[in-house]
C-alpha cells in the first residue's frame, strides 16, 4: 500500500520537477579572453588604460564617443560613468547583451548603449571621440574615413598604430597594468589645409601630410621655407624664426 502510494506521489510530482528544470535561468554568457571575432578576437583593454585613454582625449559631456568594435562595454561604460554619452559597436550579439546588461548593473544604461553592427559598415561622422582596441592594419583601412572626420575629433586606440599617421601623442601606463596592451595612442583630426592661401603675411604655400606641415612663405621679397602643424583646427608654422598661427574657419585660413 505505501509503495503506491510512493509511485503516485513520485508520479504526480514529475512533472512539476520537470517544468521546474525547465524554468531554471540559462546559465549567464561568460566570454573567454581571445574568443573568435568578426575581424578581430576580442581580448578586453585593462580598466587603467581605458581610464588612461579617456584622460587623453579628454572627454567632457559635451562628447559622444564610439567604441568600435565594444567588447564587453567597458570603455563606454567608463565614459558613461563621466557623464559622456556613448555607443558601442559590436559584431558579437552575446557581448552586446553582456555589454547591455553591464550597462544596467552600473546604472549608466541611459548614456550607454550598444548596436550589433559590422564597425566597417558603420557611420561614425556623429562621433567627437572615438575608441578602439583593434588591429594596425584594420586602422590603417578605418584612416581615410577617420581623416574625413570633423577636424578637432579625438581618436583614441589600444596599443596599435595609424601607420605613418604619428600619433599627436603616446602614453604608456605601468600601475595596474598587466604586461601587454598598456599603451595608449591619441590622434586628434587635422582640418585640411594644403593649398596656396593669400595672408596679411604674404602668400603662404602649404603642404599637408596627416598634421605636419611644410610649404613657404613669401613675405618681405624673401621665400622662406616653414615647418608646422595641424591640430583640429589649429594651424602653427615657424617661418624665418617667426612663428605664425591661424585657424581653419571652414574652408577658409585665417592667419593672425
Ligand atoms: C580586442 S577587442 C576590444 C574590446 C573593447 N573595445 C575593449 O577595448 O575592451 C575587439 C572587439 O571587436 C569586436 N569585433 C571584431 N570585428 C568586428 C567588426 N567587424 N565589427 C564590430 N565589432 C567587431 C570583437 O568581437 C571584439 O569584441
Amino acid at each position: 500500500m505505501h509503495r503506491i502510494a510512493f509511485a503516485l506521489l513520485l508520479a504526480c510530482s514529475a512533472p512539476v520537477a520537470f517544468a521546474q528544470a525547465q524554468k531554471a535561468p540559462a546559465p549567464a554568457y561568460e566570454p573567454s579572453v581571445g574568443q573568435e571575432g568578426k575581424d578581430v578576437v576580442w581580448v578586453p583593454t585593462p580598466q587603467v588604460l581605458v581610464d588612461k585613454m579617456l584622460d587623453m582625449a579628454k572627454v567632457t559631456t559635451k562628447d559622444f564617443l564610439m567604441d568600435l568594435g565594444s567588447g564587453d562595454g567597458r570603455t563606454v561604460i567608463t565614459a558613461a560613468k563621466r557623464g559622456v554619452r556613448a555607443l558601442g559597436v559590436e559584431y558579437n550579439p552575446d557581448m552586446v547583451e553582456l555589454s547591455r546588461r553591464n550597462a544596467e548593473k552600473e546604472g549608466v544604461a541611459k548614456l550607454a548603449t550598444f548596436v550589433k553592427a559590422d564597425l566597417f559598415e558603420t557611420d561614425f561622422s556623429k562621433a567627437t571621440v572615438i575608441t578602439m582596441f583593434l588591429l594596425p592594419d584594420i586602422n590603417l583601412q578605418l584612416r581615410p574615413k577617420i581623416l574625413d572626420l570633423k577636424p578637432g575629433t579625438r581618436i583614441v586606440s589600444n596599443t596599435f598604430t595609424m601607420g605613418e599617421w604619428i600619433a599627436d601623442d603616446t602614453q604608456n601606463v605601468e600601475k595596474g597594468c598587466g604586461s601587454s596592451w598598456c599603451t595608449a595612442l591619441l590622434w586628434i583630426v587635422p582640418a585640411k589645409t594644403a593649398g596656396t592661401w593669400q595672408t596679411p603675411h604674404g602668400e603662404l604655400v602649404l603642404k599637408q601630410q596627416f598634421q605636419m606641415l611644410a610649404g613657404t612663405l613669401r613675405t618681405g621679397g624673401k621665400t622662406l621655407a616653414l615647418k608646422g602643424k595641424v591640430r583640429g583646427d589649429e594651424v602653427s608654422f615657424t617661418a624665418g624664426g617667426r612663428e605664425y598661427r591661424g585657424r581653419m574657419n571652414g574652408s577658409q585660413l585665417e592667419l593672425r
